[in-house]
């Protein structure tokens, strides 16, 4: 496959995965939290919420096998030892650290749960707002991923 195509996959999968969790971070979950509360809304705003989810593992599985294949490909080992692959590796440490706190977010904090389990446990067993700040967490490491990406562009 052309490497202009591996880049423009690698794209599609960092502007679908940051452009999703702002959507549903900004404009998504605030929707659930109206006054007075209605169930069908949070209903339908949790399920939205697990579909994205979904979609976000894809990206970020696309994301490593595509920039895997560019690293590995283009770069080879002088270039790694130059300033790109100094600044390519703070790009990967960021992305490793916004990885953990995805898996700790979809894991540990909010896992997913059958429907049938979420009606004998009401959404009060959710830790709504700390999974809420670490997603707003998620949101800003994968932003400094794309401030470091777009910097590796210039060099
Ligand atoms: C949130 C995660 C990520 C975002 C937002 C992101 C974003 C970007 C962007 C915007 C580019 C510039 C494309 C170009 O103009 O060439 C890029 C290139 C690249 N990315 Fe990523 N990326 C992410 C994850 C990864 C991962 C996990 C890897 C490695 C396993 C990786 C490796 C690379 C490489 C090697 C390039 C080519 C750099 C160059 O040609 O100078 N990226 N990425």
């Amino acid at each position: 496959m052309p490497d202009y195509l591996i880049t423009w996959i690698h794209l599609i999968a960092a502007t679908t995965l940051i452009g999703g969790l702002v959507f549903v971070q900004f404009v998504l979950n605030p929707s659930a939290h109206q006054n007075p509360p209605d169930p069908k809304t949070k209903e339908m705003v949790r399920l939205a919420g697990r579909r994205f989810r979904t979609l976000a593992w894809v990206c970020l599985i696309t994301l490593i096998l595509t920039g895997s294949y560019q690293m590995l490909n283009e770069s080879g080992s002088a270039r790694i030892e130059t300033e790109w692959g100094v600044v390519l590796m703070l790009k990967l440490f960021l992305f490793v650290i916004a990885f953990g706190l995805i898996l700790i977010h979809d894991f540990i904090l909010d896992p997913h749960t059958p429907p049938q389990k979420k009606t004998i446990n009401p959404p009060a067993f959710i830790p709504y707002s700390r999974a809420d700040n670490l997603q707003k967490a998620i949101i800003l490491m994968t932003l400094a991923v794309l401030l470091v990406a777009s910097y590796l562009t210039t060099i």
